[in-house]
């Protein structure tokens, strides 16, 4: 037997703890080629969390207020309506902490992220995204039917509050670290609002100056919501292609009173601003991403040389290559016009 060598510890070893001890301190990233205006514009980039994406901040939070909350026991079966990203956080905290996983996801989500989630040991159920969000086959009655039935741990990313303020303590703190308390204006893309409203909390403790920004997708709800505090009439609320933004209900996460004005972005410009993004910056966001750069872009526009527009990309684009392709965008009619500069040849 090969004698077992005590290493005396080196407490300069730059080795984590585990793999969630990795999460935050993302990038940011000004964009130069894309914004070519007086104002200065960044991304803070999620991809470089340990799962791809923003969500991981949220997996270890949502689990940890299930088990202040006496609702997740050891050894238990957790249960979240997601479209990937949160699934992906929720699996490496509860492959960590020895829990099961169930994750409901509607059936516009690209085949690489069910194959991700099942690469984590989590179960899929694929649920109709085209029914109503009361509907019994909807991803979300789907994941409560669970709750229910096998007394499962729900954590309901859209309305558990341990969403938005692990935003408040991780997210917020560093923009602001960041940006050295310069940001003038943050743009961030709404899905279960819990980015926006924790990151707007904080940065509006620090300056409420600062202009919190949310990026909405044309059929959803959230810019008439914020302009008239009511949902818009149902023919205005339709699906749309891109993921991860927009919703046909208002969540309990969104903290209103932090957000001042939402911008809606249509699917064609969000696509085609993801490719330009990939094509001028050799950054690759999901179409999120593409998004809310579309948002800042425009925001950036309209003020002077003194303001600091910084903008968030959930993930990356590597995410969705099924969809962020010329064969998809080309079947989608997303494509570019070909004299569009940035368009390539393959
Ligand atoms: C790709 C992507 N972008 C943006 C968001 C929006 O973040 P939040 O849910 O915190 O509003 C999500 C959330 O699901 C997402 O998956």
């Amino acid at each position: 037997m090969v004698p077992r060598v005590e290493h005396e510890y080196d407490p300069v070893m730059e080795i984590h703890e585990n793999i969630l001890a990795t999460m935050g301190n993302t990038p940011m990233v000004r964009l130069q080629r894309f914004f070519t205006g007086e104002a200065i514009l960044a991304a803070k980039l999620e991809a470089f969390n340990p799962g791809s994406s923003v969500k991981d901040r949220i997996g270890s939070a949502l689990i940890a207020a299930g088990e202040a909350e006496g609702l997740l026991k050891p050894g238990g079966t957790i249960v979240e309506p997601t479209s990937g990203n949160t699934g992906v956080g929720l699996a490496m905290a509860a492959c960590l902490k020895g829990y099961r996983l169930i994750c409901t996801v509607p059936d516009k989500v690209p085949v690489e992220k069910i194959a991700l989630l099942k690469a984590f040991g989590v179960k899929v159920i694929v649920c109709p995204t085209d029914v109503a969000p009361e509907d019994p086959r909807s991803y979300y009655k789907v994941a409560e039917r669970i709750r229910d039935e096998d007394g499962a741990y729900l954590p309901y990313q859209y309305h558990n509050q341990a969403n938005p303020m692990a935003h408040y303590r991780t997210t917020g703190p560093e923009i602001w670290r960041q940006t050295d308390g310069a940001i003038t204006h943050w743009v961030v893309g709404m899905g279960t609002g819990g980015t926006i409203s924790g990151t707007g909390r904080f940065l509006k403790e620090k300056n409420p100056d600062i202009q919190i920004i949310g990026v909405d997708t044309e059929g959803s709800v959230y810019r008439h919501y914020k302009e008239h505090r009511a949902l818009p009439p149902a023919d205005k609320i339709h699906p749309y292609l891109v993921d991860g933004i927009g919703e046909d209900f208002v969540p309990g996460c969104v903290w209103w009173d932090y957000i001042d004005r939402v911008i809606t972005i249509d699917d064609r410009t969000g696509y085609q601003t993801t490719m330009e993004l990939a094509r001028t910056e050799g950054i690759f966001c999901g179409s999120s991403g593409g998004c809310a750069a579309a948002a800042a872009r425009q925001v950036a526009s309209s003020v002077g040389a003194e303001a600091l527009v910084v903008c968030l990309f959930p993930d990356s684009g590597e995410r969705y290559l099924s969809k962020l392709n010329d064969q998809w965008l080309g079947e989608k009619g997303l494509l570019e016009d070909p004299e569009t500069p940035g368009q390539r040849e393959t």
